[in-house]
């Protein structure tokens, strides 16, 4: 049975004052969850601090938003790995679309941070999908596969490549208030765990897969009632405790 996972991905919002506000009204509205959904935030790095004094008492886990391929040295402005542990984080999410599309990762660099992550105990929130021009041109699955094979890289390199998240993010969705309806998801994400499954037939089985793409209070039920919908990854919505916990209660 894979436990149903709900991530807030703050992106780049938040003071230290409002970091804090919103932790705890989550905290106090998440207070009548069931066990039967796992909820993460991931604040910008500098609110992370906030997370290990808040949340240690808490269900609640968190993690970054990216992190450094590499394990320490020379390399101005990067955060760890082993840092985010020490922070107390669970989970770090990577190659987010933004950050493929601003910052210019590569399947390649996506797959040199998942190693690290994992091989400093933390479990990557591994995030893919298709942007318009490409489903409109039916390279849907193709994007999808070729960005699976960071899943096979991380198999080769770790013995400890079970645990992880797949967050199918269709680029088209995020921030547009344009959700992929529940069958569209679906397709992917049956897609997505039948190609897990020539990875690895455990790994298929196990991990949960996420869909991410204007996730609201009003779509997430009928999402999460397909059968290979796991949970979200919440942008937007998740900047609002009350809306958060409603995606999330949605999925119990
Ligand atoms: P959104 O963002 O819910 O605001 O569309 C999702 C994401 O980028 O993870």
């Amino acid at each position: 049975m894979r436990k149903s996972f709900v991530a807030g991905n703050w992106k780049m919002h938040g003071t230290q004052q409002s970091a804090s506000a919103l932790l705890s009204n989550i905290i106090t509205d998440s207070a009548s969850l069931k066990d039967a959904c796992e909820i993460a935030v991931f604040p910008p790095f500098v609110h992370l601090p906030l997370c290990q004094t808040q949340l240690s008492q808490t269900r609640i886990r968190y993690g970054a938003q990216t992190l450094s391929e590499h394990p320490d040295g020379a390399y101005t402005g990067e955060i760890s790995a082993s840092m985010l542990r020490d922070l107390g984080c669970r989970y770090v999410i990577i190659g987010h679309s933004e950050r493929r599309q601003y910052l210019n990762e590569t399947n390649a660099l996506i797959a040199k941070k998942c190693i690290s992550a994992v091989n400093a105990g933390l479990v990557p929130i591994l995030c893919i999908g298709e942007t318009l021009h490409e489903r409109e041109n039916a390279l849907m699955l193709s994007v999808v596969q070729e960005q699976l094979e960071v899943v096979a890289i991380l198999k080769d390199n770790c013995t400890a490549f079970h645990e992880i998240v797949i967050a199918y993010e269709p680029v088209w969705a995020i921030g547009t208030g344009l959700s992929a309806s529940p069958e569209q998801a679906q397709q992917v994400h049956a897609f997505i765990r039948s190609s897990l499954m020539e990875i690895d037939s455990v790994l298929s089985e196990q991990t949960r897969i996420v869909y991410g793409g204007s996730v609201k209070p009003n779509n997430a039920k009928a999402l999460f009632e397909m059968e290979d919908i796991d949970g979200a990854l919440v942008g937007g919505a998740s900047l609002d405790a009350k809306n958060f916990i409603t995606i999330a209660k949605a999925c119990e």
